[in-house]
């Protein structure tokens, strides 16, 4: 259940928190242990979210002129009835936002499909290509303001694959800026299961915003629960949160944070 052993030298077994002034420098944060991770595999395996909140990175990673031509990609989460086309399907969103802008070989490039026939043959079939590239060497995560991370919403089982979910009405509000209207949002959707998460051999969450700061605050600090399912993460041995100072607003101790990231000592700057 747990992450295997890594090519790269992992932090630390507790969870890293990082606040930062502004979403733009905790983005920096992010983007730098990537490039690090490229830099020693470039056959890394990255698996990667959608949502307002890693548009920043994609961008500073675009900006980084990164060499991609052997990394392989597998997204968290997809609607279920969106068709890659659809303007609002995650598959035009990360072709929009990263693909179309770095030299990645598609043939890499795994997002679960909103429009199989068979979804779970497909999602089964999601979790063998995982596999057989090796496990994602990091993930990228957002947190939804309901503590999902993947759409595994709320009572999401703590060991679960990748499987289709009903999104819960607070998801599907918070989304439908990206449709036009809360009618238009779809009910389901396809996501990695937070099993599937936890076996990435690092995760990188990311948060933004006074909205997530209650989310983020129960996932750090709060007890491990389905109910926030990004508390899962405090399972993980190398999961890093990369926050804005709002995002960080309802930590209990986020003194000890920036002061545990602002005095590493040498054997942690790893
Ligand atoms: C998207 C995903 C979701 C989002 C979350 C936050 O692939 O997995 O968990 O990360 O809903 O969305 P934003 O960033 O739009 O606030």
């Amino acid at each position: 259940m747990f992450a295997r052993n890594s090519v790269i030298a992992l932090a630390t077994f507790d969870m890293e928190i990082i606040i930062q002034p502004t979403a733009e420098a905790a983005t920096t944060r992010a983007a730098r242990v990537i490039a690090r991770l490229l830099r020693e595999k470039p056959n890394a395996v990255l698996g990667l979210a959608t949502g307002s909140t890693p548009l920043l990175l994609y961008r500073e990673l675009i900006r980084m002129k990164l060499d991609w031509r052997k990394v392989t990609t597998f997204n968290l989460d997809e609607y279920v009835g969106l068709a890659p086309t659809h303007p609002q399907s995650y598959h035009s969103f990360m072709r929009e936002n990263l693909f179309q802008h770095i030299k990645i070989s598609m043939r890499n490039v795994h997002i679960p499909d909103g429009m199989a026939k068979n979804i779970p043959a497909s999602c089964e079939n999601y979790e063998r290509k995982i596999t057989a590239a090796g496990g994602i060497d990091l993930q990228v995560l957002g947190i939804g303001t309901d503590g999902h991370i993947g759409f595994n919403e709320p009572t999401s089982s703590l060991a679960s694959r990748t499987r289709i979910k009903t999104l819960t009405q607070q998801t599907r509000r918070d989304n439908a800026r990206f449709f036009g209207s809360e009618a238009d949002v779809p009910h389901h959707c396809i996501t990695m299961g937070i099993g599937t998460i936890m076996e990435a051999r690092q995760n990188l969450l990311l948060a933004f915003g006074p909205k997530k700061a209650r989310a983020v605050a129960e996932a750090v600090e709060g007890p491990i629960t389905s109910i926030n399912p990004a508390s899962m993460l405090q399972m993980h041995p190398a999961t890093k949160v990369c926050l804005d100072k709002d995002a960080a607003s309802q930590l209990q101790r986020a003194d000890y944070y920036r002061w545990v990231y602002d005095n590493k000592p040498g054997w942690q700057q790893i």
